[in-house]
């Protein structure tokens, strides 16, 4: 499917993003590992999560969609799941991907994972080695790749496990592996990752302790074998998701957007501090408690945008917002730099390739020094023009769709199906605000 973004006008009005897809995926797999009933209001109804719904029915689990965003798992408890019949397809999902081989690990049956083509390129070592130090056996493809074999056990072995790089996906999958282990299972990263596994599983009742280790980091660690409580998970709106439209805003001088609901978790806020450090006018109301996650409503106004410095500390808590926060930068006066990218590299796409090539495409001056990208503005609206491959990634695509909103000339972007993984109803949401991209008939497409 490809869609074309054609210049903007400012943005005004309110709206409330989907639901968070890290919080999606871990609430129907959390709720799986309940003892009993568990209700899910919010989930976000992507392509991503919908695979892990249904790898979870494969593994045993009744789950029932009671209305939109509105689910009940019932859970079978912790090492309750049964052997599927099928091969569980991922789709595009990461998370589903790497947190089911952690849950997986602690079962004595073979699963087999894969995934559409984006997956089957991603490195699942970094996974299968803590769960083979652990006890499961994994087969997989060249390069640690899926198609998978996982082999679980009821016979893990816990670990403290040092983690090279800041991933929340890496520190799920050990700490859900954990929960079917005796004993106690450490995960310790460079940098803090997204906490949404540790709240989540606290407020189920399990046992865990973050402590100080060594180099300032933080360990992290569950007692294995707990027996989960059944939640009423709310799901906050997708911070992440909600970048798409406040950048457009921020970028737009004279815009006045609201995005409601939205999840305000420290750890996954690091592109509004740095659209702040840009200049944007971004104000928090309605600041309260859900659930585990503190979430509010961002108030974005559009105005002038600043080059901003982004060290490297800082890429876990924005992982995801990179791709569009390049786009800020574009519309930016003076040259950003952003530091630390190497994980860029192996997600839904090779991120840092895609944008910089995207963005050339587009007439704004960029490039890759090592692991850092610079881009350059001055201030006033890129080129545009140009006609996208999303790659089978939804970030990139909408990152040049809300780019083609704020150029000179329309982008279109090619395989803008990928956004319903993340973001069902992006054009319609952001078109509401203003914004103007339109689904090309096939034909127009040719
Ligand atoms: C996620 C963690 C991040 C992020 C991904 C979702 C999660 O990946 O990019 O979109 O839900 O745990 P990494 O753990 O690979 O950094």
């Amino acid at each position: 499917m490809e869609m074309q973004a054609f210049p903007h006008g400012p943005l005004s009005g309110e709206a409330r993003p989907p639901g968070d897809k890290s919080i999606s995926h871990r609430a129907l797999m959390l709720a799986a590992l309940a003892v009993g009933e568990s209700r899910i209001e919010g989930l976000l109804e992507g392509e991503d999560v919908l695979a892990t719904a249904r790898a979870l029915g494969a593994l045993g689990v009744e789950l029932v969609r009671r209305g939109p965003g509105a689910w009940t798992v019932h859970g079978v408890g912790v090492s309750g799941l049964a052997e599927p019949e099928e091969v569980l397809d991922l789709g595009n999902a990461g998370t589903g991907a790497r947190l089911l081989m952690g849950i997986l690990a602690g079962h004595p049956f073979t699963s087999f994972l894969s995934g559409d083509a984006s997956l089957r390129r991603r490195p699942m070592a970094r996974v299968a080695e803590p769960l083979r130090a652990m006890g499961a056996e994994i087969l997989a493809r060249s390069g640690c790749r899926l198609p998978l074999a996982i082999t679980g056990t009821n016979r893990l072995v816990p670990i403290v496990w040092r983690s090279p790089v800041a991933s929340a996906q890496v520190k799920s999958a050990i700490l859900l592996c954990g929960l079917h282990a005796p004993g106690e299972t450490t995960v310790i990263e460079p940098l803090p990752s997204r906490d949404h596994t540790e709240r989540m599983l606290a407020g189920m009742g399990a046992e865990l302790r973050t402590a100080p280790a060594e180099g300032g980091v933080v360990a992290v660690t569950v007692v294995g074998q707990p027996e989960l409580v059944p939640q009423s998970f709310t799901v906050p709106a997708d911070p992440s998701s909600a970048a798409f439209p406040a950048v457009a805003a921020a970028a737009r001088p004279g815009s006045r957007i609201r995005l409601a609901g939205v999840g305000l978790n420290p750890s996954r806020t690091g592109s509004y501090t740095t659209l702040a450090e840009m200049g944007a006018r971004i104000a928090i109301l309605d600041r309260h408690r859900e659930g585990g996650e503190e979430v509010g409503t961002l108030e974005v106004e559009g105005g002038e945008l600043a080059a901003v410095d982004v060290p490297a500390e800082r890429a876990p808590a924005m992982i995801d917002e990179y791709p569009i926060l390049f786009v800020a930068a574009a519309l930016a006066r003076g040259r950003s730099r952003f530091r630390g990218l190497a994980e860029l590299r192996v997600k839904e796409s090779d991120r840092l390739a895609a944008m910089a090539e995207g963005l050339r495409a587009c007439g704004v001056r960029c490039g890759i020094e090592g692991d850092d990208l610079w881009v350059e503005g001055d201030g006033g609206p890129p080129a545009g023009g140009a006609r996208i491959d999303a790659r089978l990634d939804h970030r990139i695509a909408m990152s040049f769709l809300v780019l083609g909103g704020l150029a000179r000339e329309g982008v279109r972007v090619e395989g803008a199906e990928t956004i319903a993984t993340s973001f069902p109803g992006f054009a319609e949401l952001v078109n509401g605000l203003g914004a103007r991209i339109t689904t090309l008939a096939p034909d127009a497409a040719g």
